[in-house]
């Protein structure tokens, strides 16, 4: 079976060296960005391959093709995954669509908000038998250790939600997924889940505003702990956006009682489920992040300046997660008239420092919206349109 995998970051290593293991699979890497498809070439031709490293051991796993040129790797692909952030999937998507095959599975791992909105809005023309699938997180923490050469798997999620669409895949999809990932991968029962359960649009700008909402300039002399970083004012913030979408969930269930949103959990249930051992006091939300194992050590984005260092708000816990996540709730959130005060608040913080405008008057209508995916940019208007694609 040939598997094509979309993206040249830590989650594409990270695959591309499990999957490149395996005898059963040919396995290929789409990488167009700059001059990563040659970086992989000389990397793996200097490493014998991409060797994985995790608290399992290790494993090194040759891909058959790297190439920046997709008519080379992606016709015959049965799977295609894109394993990039979200704002490169409708870059990667209009590539790739000419050479996708009828029978394709096309999917994103992890999907982030709004995934089905995106992949219909591109193939819309296309009458298609394509299966298009996505998962609710990156089953691992994962960090490039030498471009091409080497990654580290820092720690493994013990279960990862799939959607699929049609939603009757979702087994199947999940089966396949789960053989070749190593992972739990559990069938849910419709897109909209994956939106309004994607807990990166909450953690990472949630923490990001309570790092830095105060900060006025000056330089650290080291980018401060990210997770565990979370006090209990971060922690607060966090509640509180969790409870916003459970509010959300419950008017949607109300709505439309046939919709199943189950997958849809609360914050601290989510970590307790995902991260199951790996935390070592679950008692509260703060202490959840903060003797998290799988989330040890990892520090803020930042970029150095002078002689010290600055928070990057161009980094993609604001870049990704506000306009691809959200965002996207909160456009939900809009048609559904709910009242949101701390995704409000964090969004008109964390648009400021990108400078974007995506919130004006307590409206979604600001110029950036058209590069988001918020239902409103592909005209969807009511919550029987959000419903009925669910
Ligand atoms: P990354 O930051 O390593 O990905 C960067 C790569 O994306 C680039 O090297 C390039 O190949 C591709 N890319 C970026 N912009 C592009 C563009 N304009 N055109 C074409 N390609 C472009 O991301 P990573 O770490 O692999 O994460 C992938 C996804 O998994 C993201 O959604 C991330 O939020 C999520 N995630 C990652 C975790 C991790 O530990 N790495 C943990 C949990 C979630």
């Amino acid at each position: 079976m040939q598997v094509t995998i979309c993206g040249g970051g830590n989650a594409a290593h990270v695959l591309a060296g499990l999957l490149g293991a395996r005898q059963d699979l040919q396995v290929n890497v789409y990488t167009p960005l700059n001059d990563e498809a040659q970086r992989w070439q000389q990397g793996i031709q200097a490493g014998g391959g991409i060797t994985l490293t995790s608290h399992e051991g290790i494993l090194v796993g040759q891909p058959y093709r790297v190439s920046a040129d997709p008519a080379a790797v992606i016709p015959g692909s049965k799977v295609v995954i894109l394993a990039l952030p979200a704002f490169a999937h409708e870059l990667i998507l209009r590539d790739i669509v000419p050479y996708l095959g009828e029978q394709a599975w096309l999917g994103a791992l992890p999907a982030r908000g709004g995934f089905d909105w995106s992949v219909e809005h591109i193939l819309m023309a296309r009458n298609t038998s394509m299966v298009i699938f996505g998962l609710q997180t990156l089953p691992w923490a994962c960090r490039i250790q030498q471009y091409g050469r080497e990654v580290a798997i820092l720690g493994t999620k013990a279960q990862v939600d799939l959607a699929a669409w049609p939603s009757s895949y979702a087994g199947e999809v999940a089966a396949l997924l789960a053989d070749l990932m190593d992972v739990y991968v559990c069938p849910i029962a419709n897109f909209l889940s994956l939106t309004l359960a994607n807990t990166g649009q909450l953690i990472h700008p949630g923490v990001m505003y309570g790092l830095f909402q105060d900060w006025h300039g000056q330089l650290y002399t080291e980018a401060p702990l990210f997770y565990q970083g979370v006090n209990a004012t971060t922690a607060d913030i966090l509640q509180q956006l969790s409870g916003e979408v459970q509010a959300l969930r419950r008017i949607l269930e109300r709505y439309h009682p046939d919709l199943d949103l189950s997958a849809v959990r609360p914050l601290d249930e989510w970590l307790r489920r995902s991260y199951a051992e790996d935390i070592l006091d679950a008692s509260s939300l703060q202490s959840s992040f903060s003797t998290n194992r799988s989330y040890a050590g990892l520090r803020a984005p930042m970029r150095p300046l002078g002689d010290g260092w600055v928070p990057d708000f161009q980094a993609r816990y604001l870049a990704e997660d506000v306009p691809y996540g959200l965002i996207v709730i909160r456009g939900i959130a809009e048609l559904a008239d709910l009242p949101t005060p701390m995704m409000d608040r964090v969004i008109a913080w964390a648009q400021m420092r990108l400078g974007k405008e995506y919130l004006v008057g307590g409206k979604l209508n600001g110029g950036s919206l058209a590069t988001s995916r918020a239902p409103q940019r592909y005209g969807i208007r009511t919550l029987d349109g959000v419903v009925r694609r669910a």
